[in-house]
């Protein structure tokens, strides 16, 4: 049977996991894997998550099947908070997935059994699993201009235009707030003009949500889910809910999609919970219980969220005395892109070669693109990083 199979290549995000592990190295720099760290460089498990836990062990009476919907509570819940004001009544149809990826690959098989073929065009670059779960469902990529390596920005006129020229019902894959890897993010009036090409010219929006609260605030990353929801007929979203809730192994996400009319939209998911059925049957119940607790009580939410500020506030500091850093080592402000950058990623603009340098001379392990994952670098670590880099880059 396997004779015909190659060996897969590593993951290039993943492989880095193994590789920091191995190295014996003392003071080794781990800024690969996107999850959060704190100031002692541990991914904690939140207060309200540990609490929600308790009260979930104390009244959960049954492990029966959820369905492949997963739990109508969680998803209304997760809806209140992508959509707010917002929310679109019966036209939005929701249901829970295994983590944002999870999302993703149902609502790639959802578009590909609408519109079998159709192409979904992709910032340059984006999230690499983006491209292999929408290659996996069938649907041909195409990459639009994106980020600017000369100024750390968005080539907001390259990726306007090249919008314009995509064929009437393209898909359009959008990171609803904190691109990854870039860390590069639209204005408020860049997601308008957006919203414009995608009106005028019939594109099909396809949001991935994967780290709203981490930006600039829960309010303000959901800006252009919340715009696209007021403006335009249809659209889907995919939301994880691993970083902002830090529970990345409970495999927590939704998958919505907005249709023109409610019964468009029951028809919609329908199709939805038939490619959940075929591709894992139902989603895991603990990660969507413990959201669901957390937001059904006002106390509880109001201290997740203080939990959440303090996550972003923590990236937000590291950015900013990144920089300062590397101004003071630099003597230039090459490296102040990084304070206007957003959510925990920032592309560094180093080649490849360098990347490889920095781990082999210098322990210090970014993925190969040049992203680091800013909420990896503990305040001791600033100074050794920025040294690395400055004598790997000269
Ligand atoms: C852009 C983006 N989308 C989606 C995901 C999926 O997150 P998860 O499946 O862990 O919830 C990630 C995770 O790294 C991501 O970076």
């Amino acid at each position: 049977m396997f004779e015909t199979l190659a060996a897969a290549p590593p993951d290039p995000i993943l492989s880095l996991i193994g590789l920091f592990r191995d190295d014996p190295r003392p003071g080794k720099i781990d800024l690969g894997i996107g999850v959060y760290r704190d100031a002692a460089g541990h991914t904690p498990i939140l207060r309200t998550v540990r609490e929600a836990e308790r009260r979930l062990y104390e009244s959960e009476t049954t492990k029966t099947y959820v369905g492949p919907a997963g739990d109508p509570a969680f998803c209304a819940a997760v809806a209140g908070l992508v959509f707010g004001e917002a929310h679109p009544g019966d036209r939005l149809r929701a249901v829970q997935t295994p983590g944002g990826a999870g999302a993703l690959r149902v609502l790639a098989g959802l578009i590909a059994r609408s519109r079998p073929g159709v192409t979904v065009w992709v910032p340059d670059p984006t999230w690499v699993n983006h491209i292999s779960i929408l290659a996996d469902a069938g649907l041909p990529v195409r990459p639009h201009p994106y980020f600017d390596p000369a100024t750390g920005g968005v080539r907001v006129d390259a990726m306007l235009d090249a919008l314009r020229g995509a064929a009437p019902g393209d898909v359009v894959l959008l990171h609803g707030c904190c691109h990854n890897p870039t860390g590069a993010s639209l204005t408020a009036a860049d997601w308008d003009a957006v919203c414009d090409v995608i009106t005028s010219r019939n594109l099909f929006p396809f949001v991935d949500l994967a780290y709203q609260g981490f930006g600039d605030g829960l309010e303000e990353d959901a800006y252009a889910v919340r715009l696209f929801a007021r403006r335009l007929p249809e659209m889907v979203v995919a939301v994880s809910c691993s970083k902002n809730f830090g529970i990345y192994r409970e495999r927590t996400g939704a998958a919505f999609v907005l249709a023109t009319d409610a019964a468009r939209a029951a028809v919609a998911h329908s199709q939805l919970v038939v490619v959940a059925r075929i591709t894992y049957s139902m989603p895991p119940d603990h990660g969507g219980a413990i959201v669901r607790i957390i937001l059904a009580d006002p106390s509880l939410t109001a201290d997740w969220k203080a939990e959440l500020a303090a996550m972003r506030g923590y990236v937000v500091g590291h950015r900013e005395a990144l920089a300062e850093a590397f101004r003071r080592r630099t003597n230039t402000d090459r490296f102040d892109f990084l304070t206007t950058h957003r959510g925990m990623f920032s592309l560094l603009g180093t080649t490849p070669e360098q990347a490889a340098r920095l781990r082999a001379e210098h322990a210090v392990y970014i993925v190969a693109d040049g992203r680091i994952n800013l909420a990896g670098l503990r305040d001791d670590q600033i100074e050794p990083f920025v040294a690395a880099v400055a004598a790997v880059c000269g």
